[in-house]
């Protein structure tokens, strides 16, 4: 399956360089041209547990002239999925598919209008990975990924980019309906994110305090409430998820943590902002999300230059 990945940060770094272990034609494709040149040159450096390796991968900044492609991943920030969605319109074979395992809840729906409802393939995934500099990653943890169909189209093909990454070492499941999945992802970054970006502190210290386990508590209840709303059918015990979600990750600083403190613009418009914004479609009132939404939009705002 010759694949394309757009965005090589963290994630796509690593999924690249674990298909490209395995023996997958792949390109990274990035905008950040001394990055691209230390992958072309030196490999990908991959730090596990400690020990250091290094994958030879193919790594551009020019769509121009690259093979079509029969997957396109999507890895950028939820800001660029519009453009990246563009350009793997023209990067895609016939028959080919784009597969978005991004943050947050309205990219599916973005490439979906670009490169069509059949070809989109949407879904979650629990690995981690950590951007150390320019060709080198942490492979930060590993979990399972889930992927479907977003808009209907041939489940088969979602079975089959799933085979795909099992045969790479990226435990993958296929499900027939993949939005429970990304709402019950959106929630857990609902519940962490913004709050720990806005606050400095790391997943685990939302836990400490009485305030932020009920800030967090809200936002996901809300969240919750307009899944259902929704016609989804999300986790009961939400709240207990993203608690032990934080638990498990109490060292981390969130990823939107993490793009406050290097002063980037966040993904806050697709996690609490999406929230926010299909309540409105419904008519409900979500004023913790909106709360949330509106000041780390602010601090995005107005980082010094
Ligand atoms: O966005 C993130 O940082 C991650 O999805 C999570 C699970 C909150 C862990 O930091």
């Amino acid at each position: 399956m010759q694949t394309v990945i757009i965005g090589a940060g963290a994630m796509g770094c690593l999924f690249g360089g674990l298909l490209s272990e395995a023996g997958m034609p792949v390109v990274l494709l990035d905008v950040w041209r001394a990055h691209v040149q230390a992958l072309t040159r030196n490999g990908l450096s991959v730090e596990w547990r400690g020990k250091t390796r290094t994958i030879a991968v193919q790594a551009t900044t020019r769509a121009a002239g690259l093979e079509a492609a029969d997957l396109v991943i999507i890895f950028v920030k939820s800001g660029h999925t519009a453009e990246a969605a563009r350009t793997a319109a023209e990067l895609c074979a016939e028959g080919g598919l784009v597969l978005t395992l991004q943050n947050g809840l309205g990219n599916a729906d973005i490439l979906a209008r670009i490169v069509g409802d059949e070809r989109v393939v949407a879904g979650t995934t629990a690995q981690g990975a950590t951007l150390l500099g320019p060709g080198r990653i942490r492979h930060a943890g590993r979990g399972p990924t889930v992927i479907g169909m977003w808009r209907g189209g041939n489940f088969q093909k979602a079975l089959q980019v799933a085979d795909w990454l099992n045969s790479a070492g990226i435990p993958t499941e296929a499900v027939e309906d993949i939005r429970p999945v990304i709402w019950n992802k959106l929630m857990v970054n609902v519940g962490i994110n913004a709050i720990t970006a806005l606050t400095g502190i790391r997943n685990g210290q939302l836990l400490d305090l009485p305030q932020t386990r009920a800030l967090s508590r809200a936002a996901v209840e809300e969240a919750a409430a307009v899944a259902r709303a929704c016609g989804v059918a999300v986790a009961e015990d939400a709240v207990q998820r993203v608690f032990a979600v934080a638990r498990a990750t109490a060292e981390n600083r969130s990823s939107m943590g993490q793009d406050i403190d290097a002063r980037r613009m966040t993904e806050i418009e697709m996690i609490n902002g999406a929230v926010v914004r299909r309540a409105a479609e419904l008519g409900m009132a979500v004023p913790v999300n909106q709360t949330l939404t509106a000041l780390v939009e602010t601090l995005q705002a107005h980082y010094p230059s």
